[in-house]
């Protein structure tokens, strides 16, 4: 008769994994939906790179989760762009899913935009723009490869609803979202004939380190859970991938053999 951990292991292997082989690269992946993000991913079967500034955080996932690789590094500096991508595509052996979730509020605590520095202003447009546009960019080649190879890639850059409504105090936010979801459009656009899908997803408010700082009142018990946002996500992810006329996520493992 088997015992509980014998269950357990049957379980494990009998349960589904139906993103096997995706390769997923996440910014800001140590904390609120980027983590969910991670975990969601991983379980799902995907391989999964992560990128976030502070080393302690990403080594505490990488304890959790030591079959995903985490990478430091800060998306709003030039400097970091090629070693993040160089580092993600070297452990995923190539990209199917860059996810630009890392973000910056601008000035904190929020503030209105005559009362914002220039510089928390640059700050935000470099974390959640220009920084985005960087690694697309630099990670555009591999992109290109996986939709050559059958597969059905994808850029999902996390908006808000601060780029559609004009929230006062959310200003360099809201300004910078609503660039970031311009540029989605823009680039869904431009990179359809390569096969490469680019989707600007607002995840709804969410019980997060971000929310907390951006609304220190809120009642933590209304807010959506990371977890919850990122199976809608990953929903998401799934429905790209598994597109007719592209090679099954299921199947990609024996593509690439
Ligand atoms: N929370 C909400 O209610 C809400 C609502 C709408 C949209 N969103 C969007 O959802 C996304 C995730 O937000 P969240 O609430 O989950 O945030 P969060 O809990 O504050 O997590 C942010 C993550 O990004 C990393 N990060 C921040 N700046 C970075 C940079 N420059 N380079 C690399 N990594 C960086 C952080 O780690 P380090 O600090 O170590 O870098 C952390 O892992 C964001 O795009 C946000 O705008 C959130």
């Amino acid at each position: 008769m088997a015992n509980k951990q014998d269950c357990e292991a049957l379980h494990a292997i009998g349960k589904k994994r139906p993103l096997r082989g995706l390769r997923v690269v996440i910014t800001g992946g140590t904390s609120g939906l980027g983590l969910a993000l991670v975990r969601e991913l991983l379980d799902q079967g995907a391989k999964v790179a992560f990128v976030a500034r502070r080393r302690e955080g990403v080594e505490q996932v990488l304890r959790e989760h030591p079959e995903a690789h985490g990478i430091v590094g800060d998306v709003s500096k030039k400097e970091d762009i090629y070693p993040i991508a160089i580092q993600a595509l070297g452990e995923l052996d190539g990209v199917d899913v860059l996810v630009n979730n890392a973000s910056s509020l601008g000035p904190v605590p929020l503030a209105s935009l005559a009362d914002t520095e220039c510089e928390d202003f640059e700050l935000a447009l470099a974390t959640n723009v220009v920084g985005p546009f960087r690694l697309t960019k630099a990670v555009l080649g591999s992109l290109a490869a996986s939709a050559r190879e059958g597969r059905r890639p994808l850029i999902l850059n996390i908006s808000s609803d601060a780029a559609i409504n004009p929230y006062p105090n959310w200003g360099a936010y809201g300004a910078s979202k609503a660039a970031l979801h311009h540029l989605s459009r823009i680039w869904d656009e431009e990179l359809a004939t390569e096969g490469i899908r680019v989707i600007s997803v607002d995840p709804g408010d969410m019980d997060t380190a971000l929310h907390a700082i951006a609304v220190p009142d809120a009642d933590p018990s209304v807010l959506k859970r990371p977890e919850a946002a990122a199976r809608e996500l990953v929903g998401m992810i799934t429905d790209v991938a598994s597109r007719p006329g592209g090679t099954s996520i299921e199947s990609m493992q024996e593509v690439k053999l």
